[in-house]
């Protein structure tokens, strides 16, 4: 299998498994406990059927939608993950240029492994910081004046990590950031060499955004359920979520947010969106998917804020679904890390072009022509 025969979500999926080591591939696919939280995300958008009208002209069709003020090119934004290169070596590089070549948001993650500066450098489209409160005030400080300095456009506080989720794959696998070689996993590295070459001859593996307050991640071997339970804040509540938004005091997302109650709350502290997202299953097994929560959210609180639907999106219908039940626009991890990791930015660029051709491909058969009339009267609950 290759680049070439990879047509959709899950085809990176097998090529990234044969690719990578068994702890780098279960870092990115696994969830927590069961996993059932991971799989109901992808199955919830089939509870659901898009009704389509037809004859509706539509030569030419507006695929735009504008997040947090940013007009983008199409409704799905690439979500803030962790530690890219480690997938490959054009990391997070190869993503935030897809971003740029298809006109859509770029996150990046606190744990990423460039740096907020180069990121400000090269990507003119809209780009969004991913924060994680430390329990260090002066690393989390210093993270929001590096992106005033370097121009971001949006920061998202992911609210949903106050610890770490049971990722139980990980934990088999004994994956860590940086990767340590034991003898569970020594024999994985082994038989993928060319990730092992590239692992350990490209540029040195760093996370340049926790600077020097962090140790964890540059040169001490950390699982990331010891980051997240001993770096994090788990006293972070609203009034310190209001605080980092008056202190960056520009377009403001939460990151995490599932329930109505929240979906108000991030209203009445300024937020500009939420993402919608149970952190794609790695967090709360047992949680409500994202996209069946889209409705009741967006009849609570659509209008005054943008709702990201963020989490199990594999097909672009999946985001024609989102959208018509009240979402602004998608977002997904995994459907570009896979790809990644397959092919580097090659796979990335092909993954975010098939699904942005899929989008197109659907809106046209749905007989819509622009974004906004995808609305509930476009679905049917089974
Ligand atoms: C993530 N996600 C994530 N979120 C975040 O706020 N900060 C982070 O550093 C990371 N890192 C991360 C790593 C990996 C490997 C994955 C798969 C995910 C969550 C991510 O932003 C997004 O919420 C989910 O990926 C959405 O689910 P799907 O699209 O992967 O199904």
């Amino acid at each position: 299998m290759q680049l070439s025969d990879c047509h959709n979500v899950e085809d990176f999926r097998r090529l990234a498994k044969a690719r990578l080591p068994s702890p780098i591939f279960n870092y990115i696919d696994g969830a927590a406990d069961d996993e059932r939280t991971k799989d109901r995300n992808i199955s919830a958008y089939d509870d659901c059927d898009l009704v389509p009208n037809v004859l509706a002209g539509v030569s030419e069709i507006d695929m735009g939608v504008t997040v947090m003020g940013k007009p983008i090119a199409m409704p799905l934004m690439l979500s803030p993950t962790a530690l890219q290169r480690l997938f490959h070596w054009q990391g997070e590089r190869a993503v935030a240029a897809t971003a740029q070549k298809f006109g859509t948001w770029f996150g990046i993650s606190s744990l990423a492994t460039v740096s907020i500066e180069e990121i400000g450098e090269t990507i003119a489209s809209p780009k969004m910081f991913q924060l994680y409160i430390h329990k260090d005030k002066g690393l989390n400080q210093s993270m929001i004046e590096r992106c005033k300095a370097a121009k971001f456009d949006a920061i998202a506080l992911t609210v949903d990590t106050i610890v770490s989720g049971n990722r139980e794959r990980c934990l088999r696998s004994g994956f860590t950031s940086p990767p340590r070689f034991t003898p569970a996993s020594v024999f994985s590295y082994a038989i993928h060499p060319m990730w092992a070459i590239n692992y350990l001859f490209r540029e040195k593996f760093a996370l340049p955004n926790l600077e020097t307050h962090v140790d964890a991640g540059t040169n001490v071997a950390v699982s990331v359920a010891e980051y997240f339970n001993t770096m994090l804040d788990t006293s972070m509540d609203w009034a310190m979520a209001e605080k980092v938004r008056s202190d960056w005091g520009g377009e403001f997302c939460l990151k995490g947010i599932m329930s109505v109650e929240d979906a108000k709350r991030a209203v009445d502290i300024g937020a500009t969106a939420i993402m919608v997202s149970n952190h794609g299953g790695r967090q709360l097994d047992g949680s409500r998917s994202p996209f069946d929560q889209i409705s009741e959210i967006a009849d609570a609180v659509g209008g005054k804020i943008d709702i990201i639907c963020d989490g199990g999106v594999r097909r672009g219908s999946h985001v024609l679904k989102a959208i018509a039940a009240g979402a602004t626009a998608c977002s997904g991890g995994r459907l570009y890390l896979y790809a990644l990791a397959a092919a580097g930015e090659a796979g990335v660029q092909r993954v975010v072009g098939k699904l942005r051709d899929e989008i197109e491909r659907d809106m046209k058969l749905m007989g819509v022509r622009s974004v906004p009339e995808l609305d509930a009267s476009k679905l049917r609950w089974r």
